[in-house]
C-alpha cells in the first residue's frame, strides 16, 4: 500500500527518499513523487508508474536539497495519474504534503475551501483536499493582531493539528513548507508512521523497512500522533496538543535480513525459509518436561486460560485462511468451540459472545485495516484480544491485550508464504497449551511436541521437490486456470492454494472443500483446467479418492499432494504427484501448503509475471 519516506539532514535528501521508495516498492503503488526544499522552493518530480520513472525524471532534472518528503501512491481518490500522484501542494504552491490513508470527508472539506474561494485544486485526491485545508490554516495564523506571534515551525505544527481534528479518516502524513528550513512534520492516524532517529539527521517513513539501512533507532508514532522533526531534535505531541509518550526501540532486523540474496525473488527467498521461520516460531515455547507450550506473551494467569470458554479468530486473505485451519487445531487438540471470522464482517456483524470468549487478530503486518478494526471492535466490547502478529511494531501488536509474536523475519514478497506457515505453528502452540489445561494427557502433549519439532526437517524434504514441482508447473503454463480442493484441515489450504495462484499468475483459481466438487463446481472440470488435490494419507483420505474418480471420469487432469500410502494408491489416477512427509492432520497444512506455494511461483516464473510486484496488489492493506 501507499508508502512514505522523509528526511532531514545535512545529505542531499534525493537519493535517499529515492532509495527509501524503492524499499517500499514491493508494498504495491502506481505512482511516485517526491517533494524537496531546493533553496527558497520546493521542487517536485512525480509521475504515474514506477519508481524507475521518478528516477528517470529527477535524473533528468535533479533536485537538490537536505529535507524532503517522499511517497508511493496506491489509487483510491482518483485515477493513477501524473496530477494524482503525491506530493500535493496547498494553494499558495509553498507546502507540500504525501498522504497515506483515506479522508472520509474530504468532499465536504473541499466545497468549504471552493466556497471559500480556493479553486486552485489541479487533482482528483482526498490527500489535495488536506494539503490546501493546512495551507489555509498556516497562512491564516500569520499574525492578526490578537493573538501572540508564533514561530512559523509551532504555526505549521498547529495548522496541521487544527486540519487534522477537522478530518474524519485514516491518515499518514509528513509536509514540508517551503519557508521553513529544514522542517519536516509527521502525523498519523490509524496509517503507520515511524520515525527514524540518526545523529545529525532524522527520518520519516510509513515502514521502517525504507530506512533502517541509515539508522536502528525508531519510534514507532501512535495514532493521533504529531511529531516535529528537525536535524538533531524532534518533538512529539498529539492532535490535541498535549504531549505524548514515546521511547526510542531498536529495529529488530537489519538492513542484510531485507536483502533478497542469491534468490531470483523474495518470494522464493521467503518459501525457502519457511524451516528456519517455523523453527523461529516454536523457539523457547515448547516445554517437554511438562509436555505444553509456554506463550507468556498471551498475559493471561494460568486461571483466566482455563477459563476461556470460546475463541475466535479473525484476520484476512492468507492470516484468514490460517485461521480456518486454527479452528480444526483448536477444537481438535483443546476442545474449546472455535469461530473463524473475516475480519471485515466481524468488525461490523455484532456477533454475539460469551463473556470468556478471547478474540485472536491473525495478521502479518500487524496494520491490517479490517483485522485492526475486528481487534478494536472486540476490545470496546471489553473481550480479551489477542494478536497474532509478525511486525512487533505494528498496530495490531500494540494495542492487543497480549499475544503471540510470529519471529518470522521481514516478509517482502507480497504473497504471503512464510508467515503462513508460522501462524499455523502459533496455533498449534495455543491449541498444546489450552488443551493441556483441559483433556490432553502429558503422552499426548509429548506427540504434538514432536510432531512440530520434527516440522523443519520436513519442510527441507519438501523444498527438495522445488524441481519436480517446477516441471509441472511448465507442464500446465498453458492451462486455462486451476481448481484446488481439500478435507479438513486441508480444505483451507486448498483455498489458500488457489490465492496463491490467482495473486501472482492471475489465473483463475478457487479452492473447495472436496466434497462440493459434486454440488456444482464439477460443472468447470475439462481437459485444460487441472484439478489440485490436497489429498495426505490420512482420515478422509479415501474420500479425497473418490472425488479425484469424480474428475478423472470427466477428463480432468489432476495434480495430487499426498503422503505416505497416498502416492501409491493414486498412482493410476493422478498425472502429478507429489509427495509430501506424513504427519498428524493438525501440522499437516505446514507441509502440505509448500507444493502449492511453489506451484504458484513457478508456473507464475513460466508466465513471466512480476511474483514480487503483482499486478494491484498490496503488501499491506491499510485501508478498509
Ligand atoms: C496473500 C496476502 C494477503 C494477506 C492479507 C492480510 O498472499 O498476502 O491476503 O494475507 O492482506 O495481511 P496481514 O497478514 O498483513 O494482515
Amino acid at each position: 500500500m501507499c508508502g512514505i519516506v522523509g528526511y532531514v539532514g545535512r545529505s542531499e535528501a534525493a537519493p535517499i527518499l529515492l532509495d527509501g521508495l524503492r524499499r517500499l516498492e514491493y508494498r504495491g503503488y502506481d505512482s511516485a513523487g517526491v517533494a524537496i526544499v531546493d533553496g527558497d522552493r520546493v521542487e517536485t518530480r512525480k509521475c504515474a508508474g514506477r519508481i524507475a520513472e521518478l528516477a528517470k525524471l529527477m535524473t533528468a532534472r535533479p533536485p537538490t536539497g537536505t529535507y524532503g518528503i517522499s511517497h508511493t501512491r496506491w489509487a483510491t481518490h482518483g485515477k493513477a495519474t501524473d496530477q494524482n500522484a503525491h506530493p500535493h501542494f496547498d494553494a499558495s504552491g509553498k507546502l507540500a504534503l504525501v498522504h497515506n490513508g483515506v479522508i472520509e470527508n474530504y468532499q465536504a472539506l473541499k466545497d468549504e475551501l471552493i466556497q471559500e474561494g480556493d479553486n486552485s485544486f489541479t487533482s482528483e485526491t482526498d490527500t489535495e483536499v488536506l494539503a490546501h485545508l493546512v495551507g489555509k490554516l498556516y497562512d491564516a495564523s500569520s499574525g492578526n493582531g490578537t493573538s501572540p506571534v508564533q514561530t512559523p515551525k509551532a504555526r505549521l505544527v498547529n495548522a496541521l493539528r487544527t486540519a487534522l481534528q477537522q478530518v474524519i479518516g485514516t491518515y499518514g502524513i509528513a509536509l514540508v513548507h517551503q519557508d521553513i528550513p529544514d522542517f519536516i512534520v509527521g502525523a498519523r492516524r490509524g496509517s503507520p508512521l515511524v520515525l527514524g532517529v540518526g545523529k545529525e539527521e532524522n527520518f520519516l517513513a510509513s515502514d521502517v523497512s525504507a530506512i533502517v539501512a541509515y539508522t536502528r533507532d525508531a519510534v514507532y508514532l501512535n495514532d493521533f500522533d504529531v511529531v516535529a522533526v528537525e536535524r538533531d531534535k524532534f518533538e512529539i505531541s498529539s492532535v490535541a496538543g498535549e504531549g505524548s509518550n514515546y521511547e526510542v526501540s531498536k529495529v529488530e532486523f537489519t538492513d542484510e535480513d531485507i536483502k533478497k540474496g542469491d534468490y531470483p525473488h523474495y518470494m522464493l527467498k521467503e518459501i525457502f525459509e519457511q524451516a528456519g521461520s517455523v523453527r523461529d516460531a516454536m523457539r523457547g515455547r515448547l516445554s517437554p518436561e511438562e509436555c505444553t507450550a509456554k506463550l507468556g506473551g498471551l498475559n493471561m494467569t494460568t486461571a483466566e486460560l482455563r477459563d476461556v470458554c470460546r475463541v475466535v479468530l479473525t484476520g484476512c486473505g492468507t492470516a484468514l485462511h490460517a485461521g480456518m485451519i486454527g479452528e480444526y487445531i483448536l477444537e481438535q487438540l483443546a476442545g474449546i468451540p472455535t469461530e473463524i471470522e473475516y475480519a471485515s464482517e466481524f468488525r461490523h456483524r455484532n456477533t454475539p459472545m460469551t463473556r470468556d470468549t478471547v478474540v485472536f487478530a491473525i495478521s502479518q503486518s500487524g496494520e491490517t485495516a479490517d483485522t485492526l478494526g475486528a481487534m478494536r471492535e472486540s476490545k470496546r466490547k471489553g473481550y480479551r484480544s489477542l494478536g497474532i502478529c509478525n511486525n512487533v511494531a505494528s498496530t495490531i501488536a500494540r494495542e492487543s491485550d497480549g499475544g503471540v509474536y510470529m519471529h518470522a523475519g521481514p516478509e517482502i514478497g507480497v504473497a504471503a508464504t512464510k508467515s503462513f506457515t508460522s501462524q499455523v505453528v502459533i496455533l498449534n502452540l495455543i491449541g498444546l497449551l489450552l488443551g493441556r489445561m483441559r483433556h490432553l494427557s502429558t503422552s499426548e502433549g509429548t506427540q504434538i511436541i514432536a510432531a512440530l519439532q520434527s516440522l523443519p526437517e520436513q519442510i527441507e524434504e519438501v523444498l527438495n521437490l522445488s524441481d519436480q514441482i517446477k516441471a509441472i508447473a511448465k507442464k500446465y503454463a498453458s492451462a486455462s486456470g486451476m481448481l484446488f480442493f481439500g478435507r479438513q484441515f486441508n480444505f483451507p489450504v486448498a483455498l489458500e492454494g488457489a490465492l496463491k495462484m490467482k495473486e501472482i499468475t492471475y489465473l483463475f483459481a478457487e479452492g473447495h472443500p472436496s466434497a462440493e466438487l459434486k454440488h456444482g463446481i464439477i460443472a468447470l472440470v475439462r481437459p485444460d483446467l487441472p484439478s489440485v488435490f490436497i489429498a495426505p494419507d490420512d482420515a478422509v483420505f479415501s474420500k479425497n479418492v473418490n472425488n479425484i474418480e469424480q474428475v478423472k471420469a470427466r477428463k480432468g487432469p489432476v495434480i495430487a499432494i499426498t503422503s505416505g500410502e497416498g502416492a501409491g494408491r493414486l498412482a493410476k489416477l493422478a498425472e502429478d504427484i507429489i509427495t509430501v512427509p506424513k504427519v498428524p492432520d493438525f501440522v499437516s497444512p505446514i507441509l502440505t501448503v509448500v507444493p502449492l506455494q511453489l506451484l504458484a511461483y513457478h508456473l507464475a516464473v513460466e508466465l513471466g509475471r512480476d511474483v514480487d510486484k503483482p499486478r494491484n496488489l498490496a503488501k499491506s492493506v491499510t485501508v478498509e
